[in-house]
């Protein structure tokens, strides 16, 4: 087998009923791990295939279209409600919500189980991912109005304004658990500017009711030229730091912290007992937040916060632990 070589495969989803779910890291996998002649035996060229099953789901777009509706909207605090891992729902103080990175286990099973659960069908106006891993990119589960798929530039709804910045995942693995090798052994390049599309990220910007989050998703601790000149301020930031180390290390966490110096630090993207398993390989972040200076350690998956209230806080770390939303 060609190592270098893992051209694009189409799957016979009548004969594949899995297929709907299979994501573009999954085609990788398989096609490395099964073999390219092996992974061939499925391509049904001439086959055009519906991926999306949202055409089932329950409910409709009243709600959006009362937003649309809306002239005036009320001013209020920002509602954030956290489904473990790196899913965070936002709602604004007009009711607008939005839903960043479903999560899912890899349906080729190469990377092994990692959620104790299928994704509750949240019900949302705007569902959206920052990239294509399972664990960020269950877009099918969410009950949502709008997909925003790895979506770069503006888009501007009810009071909500959200900027896409393209950028890269990390790719240098800094714990123990070098993942980013498994790239290299199915003849992926993991870094830019050559890496392989499933590393390519979107960080977004959400700004509502004076409040400004960036949602960072697995994004590299180095983003490109200008990325922080374009972001500005950030009043409540995301970051992927566990315990494990498994995409930011704590280093590279704290100099992205003392960079931004946000009011608020929500860390992401750690061992749940709620919702994640071991075999995750991923740690709480206990560690890493008790070695802040400012921490809480919240007692529910619901944060409100208010641009008047945190306008005083300074890298005060806000700290989920296990207490997720399940349904
Ligand atoms: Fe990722
Ligand atoms: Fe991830």
């Amino acid at each position: 087998m060609d190592k270098t070589s893992l051209p694009p495969l189409l799957f016979n989803g009548a004969d594949q009923p899995e297929s709907s779910s299979i994501s573009r890291r999954s085609l990788f996998v398989a096609a490395g791990a099964a073999g390219i002649s092996a992974a061939a035996s499925v391509m049904m060229p001439d086959r055009a295939q519906a991926q999306s099953t949202d055409w089932t789901q329950p409910g409709n777009n009243n709600h959006v279209l009362a937003l649309q509706e809306t002239k005036d909207f009320a001013s209020g605090p920002v509602k954030f409600e956290y489904f473990g891992h790196c899913a965070l729902k936002i709602t604004s103080p007009g009711g607008a919500s939005i839903l960043f990175d479903p999560w899912r286990d890899d349906p080729s099973g190469a990377w092994g189980l990692w959620f104790r659960q299928k994704f509750p069908e949240a019900v949302v106006d705007i569902t959206m991912s920052t990239h294509t891993h399972f664990d960020h990119d269950a877009i099918d589960r969410p009950v949502s109005t709008m997909v925003l798929d790895r979506m770069a530039g503006q888009f501007g709804f009810a009071d909500l304004k959200i900027t896409g910045f393209a950028d890269k995942h990390a790719c240098l693995a800094p714990g123990w658990y070098k993942w980013t090798d498994a790239l290299k052994e199915f003849g992926a390049e993991a870094c830019p500017p050559n890496n392989v599309g499933h590393m390519d990220m979107v960080t977004y910007l959400v700004e509502t009711g004076g409040v400004r989050t960036l949602i960072w998703g697995d994004n590299r601790p180095d983003p490109a030229p200008g990325f922080w000149e374009s972001v500005g301020r950030v009043d409540v930031l995301t970051l992927p730091v566990d315990g494990s180390q498994h995409i930011l290390s704590y280093d590279q966490g704290n100099a992205i912290v003392e960079k931004l110096k946000p009011k608020i630090v929500i860390p992401t993207h750690y061992l749940s007992e709620t919702t994640t398993y071991t075999l995750s390989t991923l740690q709480p972040a206990d560690e890493w937040v008790k070695s802040q200076k400012s921490f809480k350690m919240l007692d529910s998956p619901t944060l409100t916060l208010a641009a008047a209230d945190i306008a005083g806080r300074d890298r005060e770390f806000n700290y989920f632990g296990s207490h997720a939303l399940t349904a």
